[in-house]
């Protein structure tokens, strides 16, 4: 028989509203699925901090036997986290930090590596001279910060690269555009635009190509395997490069499961980074197809087995039925 959900995962999620989390909640149903001992309570705070305070709470109520969360910004999720992990009530943060010690693992990205990767590949994009737009995210969420000194870092080993303006885009398309329609002139003056994600990247060609602003080569963050998103904007050539931001939902669901199987986990994961651009771009989309389809053949397999399960209760239910007759 199929084991009962035995634990309570709590995922109290920044916002479910994008393809990198999107991608995220998918791969951690992907891994759910070896794990029926688990049950995922989830939660979005749709971009509010104080939104996801009160979700974590609610987890809370809930009785949930481990917290997963990816924190909106730093400092106002870190109060409830910490309460969270005083109450021994182990928590694995993801992608965002919090500002408090109170957890127990962290899973991430290399977020400073990113925005040097970004910087370089710059560099030898415009053989070290010219002038360079960042958009960052959310002031508030540590990769905005992270990213950004990385890429300030390794940007300034080159003296003929100029920052020419820094634009709050804060993850989200609307604010990236009322930003850019701010910074017209340094836009126009720009040699190239590093965004912090792909959907900022992608509201920013857009603008440039709504106002006729042309030649301005732009890299973004994430490369998620969505139409539209990433990996295919740098395929179809609207996007120059993009640093892949793995979004480690699949190691949170396993390091859980090794938590609350008593296992002590790593106190930080940092996932690896690779830049995608014209050169490799080919393969990555090989590989994700690839990775698809294996998925949905599991995914078929496991409904088969359920169905096959059913079946043979049935059966069993029958037979005892004719042998008590
Ligand atoms: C998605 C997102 C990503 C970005 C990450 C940073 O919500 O904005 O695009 O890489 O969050 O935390």
């Amino acid at each position: 028989r199929q084991a009962e959900p035995k634990y309570r995962i709590g995922f109290s999620q920044c916002t479910g509203n994008d393809d990198w989390r999107r991608n995220m909640l998918t791969e951690m149903k992907r891994e759910l699925f070896y794990h029926p001992e688990m049950k995922l309570l989830y939660k979005d705070a749709e971009s509010s901090s104080p939104r996801q305070v009160a979700q974590i709470r609610e987890l809370l109520k809930e009785k949930i036997d481990i917290l997963l969360v990816s924190p909106n910004e730093a400092t106002p999720l870190a109060p409830v986290i910490a309460e969270v992990y005083a109450k021994g009530i182990p928590v694995i943060i993801l992608d965002r930090k919090a500002a408090t010690d109170s957890f127990t693992a962290y899973i991430g990205g290399d977020n400073r590596n990113i925005g040097k990767l970004a910087a370089e590949y710059i560099a030898a994009q415009l053989h070290g001279k010219g002038r360079v737009i960042e958009v960052t995210g959310l002031r508030g969420s540590s990769p905005t910060v992270e990213r950004h000194e990385g890429f300030r870092a390794a940007l300034a080993k080159y003296p003929g690269l100029q920052l020419t303006a820094t634009l709050e885009g804060s993850w989200v398309a609307d604010k990236t555009k009322e930003a850019a329609a701010r910074n017209d002139a340094a836009i126009r003056q720009a040699n190239i635009i590093f965004a912090q994600n792909d959907v900022m990247a992608y509201a920013m060609y857009k603008y440039c190509r709504d106002k006729g602003i042309p030649n301005i080569r732009i890299i973004g963050v994430d490369a998620s395997p969505y139409p539209d998103a990433g990996i295919d904007l740098v395929f179809r050539g609207v996007l120059s490069a993009s640093l892949l931001y793995p979004s480690g939902g699949k190691e949170a669901i396993s390091m859980a499961a090794n938590i609350l199987a008593g296992k002590k986990p790593a106190r930080n994961t940092l996932l690896q980074t690779v830049l995608i651009d014209s050169t490799n771009v080919k393969l990555m989309r090989l590989q994700i197809d690839k990775i698809q389809v294996q998925h949905q053949e599991i995914e078929q397999q496991q409904s088969l087995l359920q169905e096959q399960r059913r079946l043979y209760q049935d059966q069993q239910h029958l037979l005892r039925i004719v042998a008590t007759s």
